[in-house]
């Protein structure tokens, strides 16, 4: 159903691999309320993913861009302002990858190449992306951009690794950005913290399905979904949220407030076979 929220709205976002994508599914319900849209991803990631159908069908350019590169950046914010004639009105960051979680290296053995190039690819963008906009002056007043969180930036999960500190300094960039672009053109930054959802780049994280099971036991609305995270999120793009900036905001069915749920405790007890693991190197 649309509201028309987005109604002569222009976005560009970030992170369209396929169709298990958040930036899918954002700009999907984007596109549903009236926004025109630009797409970008990384060579590779257009050529290995599905980012082309989806802009047919939602009528969006697909800009190719490194989004560690700020090159690529200034080529792509330049080539998308020409693309729907003006400024940008939102922008959505939608990346995350570790190098040390796809090879499996544990958070007490980081390689910190690979340490570096998680922070550049998942936070430090992030950054980029916001100077190069600012620069180019692409964001209108009263715009707003928003990244994707994870509560591991609050809390440990084990297996998350360093993609927890990545996702505190992301939060950190939003408080630190906000203040500036809040200060200058009433454009508003913030990062929405989702439930575990099942997408490339969630899979990716060790025992994935289990965190999934246990979030849902533990949230008494239930995981957020995909669908549920782009309706949130086009609602902080409207109109109707001019005056929030500079947050971290939940999306995950009452998880982050919860401590324990009758839910989870029950299976907890059921299926409790106490052992101990500090030995195990694959709790980390
Ligand atoms: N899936 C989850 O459980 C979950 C939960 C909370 C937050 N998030 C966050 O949501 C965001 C989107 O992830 P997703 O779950 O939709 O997975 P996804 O794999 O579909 O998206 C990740 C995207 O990052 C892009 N990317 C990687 N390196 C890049 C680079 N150098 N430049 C530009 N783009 C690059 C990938 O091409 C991909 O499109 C990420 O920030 C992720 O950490 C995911």
């Amino acid at each position: 159903m649309s509201y028309n929220l987005l109604k002569g709205k222009r976005g560009l976002i970030f992170g369209v691999l396929n169709d298990k994508s958040i930036a899918w599914r954002v700009a999907e319900r984007a596109y549903e309320e009236g926004a025109q849209l630009v797409l970008t991803n990384t060579p590779v990631s257009i050529r290995l993913g599905t980012i082309n159908e989806l802009a047919k069908r939602v009528n969006a350019a697909v800009v190719p861009a490194d989004a560690t590169k700020v090159e690529d950046l200034e080529n792509l914010v330049r080539k998308g302002m020409e693309h729907v004639g003006g400024q940008f009105d939102f922008v959505l960051h939608s990346i995350g990858m570790s190098p040390n979680v796809r090879k499996g290296h544990t958070y007490d053995e980081l390689d910190y190449t690979f340490l570096q190039q998680t922070l550049d690819i998942s936070a430090i963008s992030f950054h980029k992306m916001l100077q190069v906009c600012r620069k180019a002056d692409a964001i209108s007043e009263w715009g707003s951009v928003v990244a994707l969180s994870y509560i591991a930036a609050q809390r440990t999960l084990y297996g998350y690794n360093d993609m927890a500190d990545a996702k505190a300094m992301l939060e950190s960039i939003a408080r630190s950005f906000g203040y500036i672009y809040g200060r200058e053109k009433k454009i508003r930054i913030n990062t929405v913290s989702q439930s575990p959802t099942p997408t490339t780049a969630g899979s990716g994280i060790m025992g994935f399905d289990n965190l999934v099971d246990f979030a849902e036991r533990m949230s008494p609305l239930g995981n957020a979904n995909a669908e549920d995270c782009a309706s949130y999120i086009v609602t902080l793009f409207s109109d109707l949220t001019r005056k929030v900036t500079m947050q971290n905001l939940f999306h995950d069915g009452g998880y982050s407030s919860m401590g324990m749920s009758f839910r989870a405790m029950k299976v907890y007890n059921e299926g409790l076979e106490y052992r101990d693991v500090k030995e195990d190197k694959t709790h980390r």
